[in-house]
């Protein structure tokens, strides 16, 4: 390679952390000291008191359906989550996370941050969203290990995330029946390892006992939980 190209390239690579750095604030969040799980923000408590309207969030939802489809069915070999049926806090949580650097998303929070999407937009999306079908060709694990998943779940996660895998919209616990198998391995694994930056310490401190077996057969018994209708 020719010196200017070599230094063209280096130049290059050399600025890529730095954009990174400027196009998503990262707020405190788990690996921080005195973290305190779903701290009430000014723009959560605003978002959660507006009554959100699926007309509206249909037409705001527009910019997210290349990445979670048009029926929010999401894409499992992407790893885009589905969104359909889920609980309309646990959505607008997990937004407003997002836009404000509370959990870490670089490929969604040009879509999320305030430019992209007013604040009186994200309960209208929240209302639609959750008023769509959970699907039921979900990406499901290897079901080699389900009974094990089954005494997990039963015994460490069911108390929150309900037995059923109908989570909780009253304590922003999220839906995780039917969700595709490689998300929630993926994220469960983020979770144990603190990457996922917004989660429950109580949740984290249970993972933290499991090897990374035990997550995939939990995960697999959670994606073949039938789908909870809201
Ligand atoms: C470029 C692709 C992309 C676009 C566009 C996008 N998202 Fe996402 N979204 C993702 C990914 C990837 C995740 C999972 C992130 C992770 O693994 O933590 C996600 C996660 C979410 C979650 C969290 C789901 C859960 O169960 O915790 C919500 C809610 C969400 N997106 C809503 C939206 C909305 C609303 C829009 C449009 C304003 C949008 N997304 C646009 C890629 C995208
Ligand atoms: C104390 C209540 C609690 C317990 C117990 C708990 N969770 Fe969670 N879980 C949560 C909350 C709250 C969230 C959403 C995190 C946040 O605030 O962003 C979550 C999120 C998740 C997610 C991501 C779902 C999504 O849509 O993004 C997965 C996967 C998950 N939990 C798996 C588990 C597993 C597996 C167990 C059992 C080992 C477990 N959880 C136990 C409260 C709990």
């Amino acid at each position: 390679m020719k010196p200017t190209l070599i230094f063209l390239a280096l130049a290059t690579l050399a600025s890529l952390p730095a954009l990174a750095a400027t196009t998503e604030h990262r707020a405190a969040g788990i690996e921080s000291k005195g973290y305190k799980w779903n701290k009430p923000s000014k723009e959560l408590t605003k978002a959660l008191k507006q009554k959100g309207d699926p007309e509206k969030g249909k037409i705001a939802y527009e910019s997210c359906r290349g990445c979670h489809k048009a029926d929010a069915s999401g894409r499992p070999d992407a790893g885009y989550p589905q969104l359909a049926g889920q609980h309309v806090t646990v959505l607008i949580k997990q937004m407003i996370d997002v836009r404000t650097g509370h959990r870490d998303n670089p490929r969604m929070h040009p879509f999320i941050e305030a430019d992209a999407i007013p604040i009186k937009d994200i309960p209208d999306v929240a209302a639609f969203l959750s008023s769509l079908p959970v699907p039921t060709t979900n990406h499901k694990g290897e079901g080699k290990d389900l009974e094990h998943g089954k005494q997990l779940y039963d015994k460490d996660c069911a108390n929150c995330h309900g037995e059923a895998g109908e989570g909780n919209s009253k304590d922003f616990y999220p839906k995780v029946a039917a969700q595709h198998y490689p998300y929630l391995y993926r994220e469960t694994m983020d979770i144990r390892d603190g990457i996922r930056r917004n989660a429950n310490p109580k949740m984290v401190k249970l993972l933290k006992k499991y090897s990374d077996e035990d997550i995939a057969a939990v995960g697999d018994y959670m994606s073949r939980l039938a789908p909870v209708q809201n």
